[in-house]
C-alpha cells in the first residue's frame, strides 16, 4: 500500500504540470481527493490493514493528502499571476483615457497667442467686481438705463459679478499708468440662458492706449486677429455703435463663414457674422482714472469667446462648452 500511495503521487505531479486552467485544476481536485476521488479509496482500505500498519499508513496517506492540496492552490495561483488559463494574453492592453485641453480654453489660448504676438500683455482683474468700477468707471452712472442691458447678478447694492471684463481696463489705467497695451481674458456673468446665451460665459478685453493711437490701429489689429483666426481673405465691416465707454463705437462684422457672404441660416440670410464689440476709449474714461484726455488716445475692444469657439467649429448650442459630454468635448482632442 505504501507503494500505491508513491504511484499515486508521482501520477498526481504528472497531472498537475499538464493543467492549465483554473478549472482544469478543480476537476484534478476532485479526482484525487474527492469523496469518489483516488486517496479516498486508498484510505477506505485501511481496516484490512493490521495495528502496526495503520498508523504509519494513516499518517503517509494524511501527508499526501495534504501534499496534493497545498500543490493545487500554488498551481492555482501561478496560473491567476502569470495570465495562463481565463486572461486571454494575446490581446491588446487596455490604454488610460488622456483628457484634453477644453475647447474653450484651446481658443482662449490662440487668441491671447495671437495678441501677445501683437505686442499686448496679458492682464486680468476680479469676477467679484464693484459697481464702481463695471459701471461707474465706464461711463454708466447709477440708475443709467444702460445698466440694465446687463442683467446684472448683485451681492449688495454695491458688489457684482462682473458682466464684461472691462473693469479691467479700468484697474490696468488706475495701477499701471500709461502707454498701456493688454488684453484681459476671463469670465463673465449675465443673468441670461438660451441656445446663444450662458450665465456665464469668457471674454477677452483688449486696451491700448498711449500718445498717437489712431482708429487705424484699431483697424489693423482687429484685421490681424480676425484673419489669423478665420482665414486672411475673410471680408469685415465695421458697423456703427454704441458704448457708453467708447467714442466712436463700431461692432465689427466679418463675412459669413458658412454661405461665404450669400446668406444662410446662421448668418440669418445676412451674409454678416457680428464678432466683437470696439471703439476709441471714451475722454470721460481717462478722467476716472486720473489721465488727461488732451495727451493720449486709444482704442478698446471685447470679444466673447464662446462665440469665436462656436463660429470657428460650427457649434450651434453654447451650452454644449459647459455640459461636460464626453462625446462633445472628444472632438476637440488633438488639436
Ligand atoms: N464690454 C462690452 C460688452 O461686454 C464690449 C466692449 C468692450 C465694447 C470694449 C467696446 C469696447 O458688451
Amino acid at each position: 500500500m505504501e507503494k500505491q500511495l508513491e504511484e499515486i503521487r508521482t501520477e498526481f505531479e504528472h497531472e498537475l504540470a499538464q493543467t492549465g486552467s483554473p478549472q482544469e485544476l478543480e476537476e484534478l481536485k476532485v479526482r484525487y481527493l474527492g469523496r469518489k476521488g483516488v486517496l479516498t479509496s486508498i484510505l477506505r482500505q485501511m481496516s484490512s490493514l493490521s495495528a502496526e500498519d495503520r498508523p504509519r499508513i494513516g499518517a503517509l496517506s494524511n501527508a499526501l493528502k495534504t501534499f496534493i492540496d497545498e500543490q493545487i492552490s500554488a498551481r492555482c495561483k501561478q496560473i491567476e499571476q502569470t495570465g495562463e488559463g481565463g486572461i486571454d494574453i494575446t490581446l491588446p492592453g487596455r490604454v488610460p483615457r488622456q483628457g484634453t485641453v477644453h475647447i474653450l480654453n484651446q481658443v482662449l489660448t490662440e487668441i491671447e497667442e495671437i495678441f501677445t504676438q501683437l505686442g499686448f500683455a496679458v492682464a486680468s482683474g476680479p469676477e467679484v467686481e464693484d459697481d464702481y468700477h463695471n459701471f461707474e468707471a465706464l461711463n454708466i452712472p447709477a440708475h443709467h438705463p444702460a445698466r440694465d442691458m446687463q442683467a446684472t447678478f448683485y451681492f449688495t447694492d454695491d458688489i457684482l459679478l462682473r458682466t464684461h471684463t472691462s473693469p479691467v481696463q479700468i484697474r490696468v489705467m488706475e495701477s499701471k499708468g500709461l502707454p498701456v497695451r493688454i488684453i484681459a481674458p476671463g469670465k463673465v456673468y449675465r443673468c441670461d440662458a438660451d441656445v446663444s446665451h450662458s450665465p456665464m460665459f469668457h471674454q477677452v478685453e483688449g486696451l491700448w492706449v498711449e500718445e498717437g493711437i489712431t482708429f487705424a490701429h484699431l483697424k489693423g489689429v482687429l484685421y490681424e486677429f480676425i484673419h489669423t483666426l478665420f482665414g486672411p481673405d475673410l471680408p469685415l465691416r465695421f458697423r456703427p455703435s454704441f458704448f457708453q465707454f467708447t467714442e466712436p463705437s463700431a461692432e465689427v462684422d466679418m463675412g459669413c463663414i458658412f454661405c461665404k457672404g450669400e446668406g444662410c441660416r446662421v448668418c440669418k440670410q445676412s451674409g454678416w457674422l457680428e464678432i466683437l464689440g470696439c471703439g476709441m476709449v471714451d475722454p470721460a474714461v481717462y478722467r476716472y482714472v486720473g489721465i488727461d484726455p488732451e495727451t493720449v488716445t486709444g482704442f478698446a475692444f471685447g470679444v466673447g469667446v464662446e462665440r469665436v469657439a462656436m463660429l470657428k467649429y460650427g457649434i450651434n448650442d453654447i451650452r454644449e462648452f459647459f455640459e461636460n459630454d464626453l462625446r462633445f468635448l472628444r472632438q476637440f482632442s488633438g488639436r
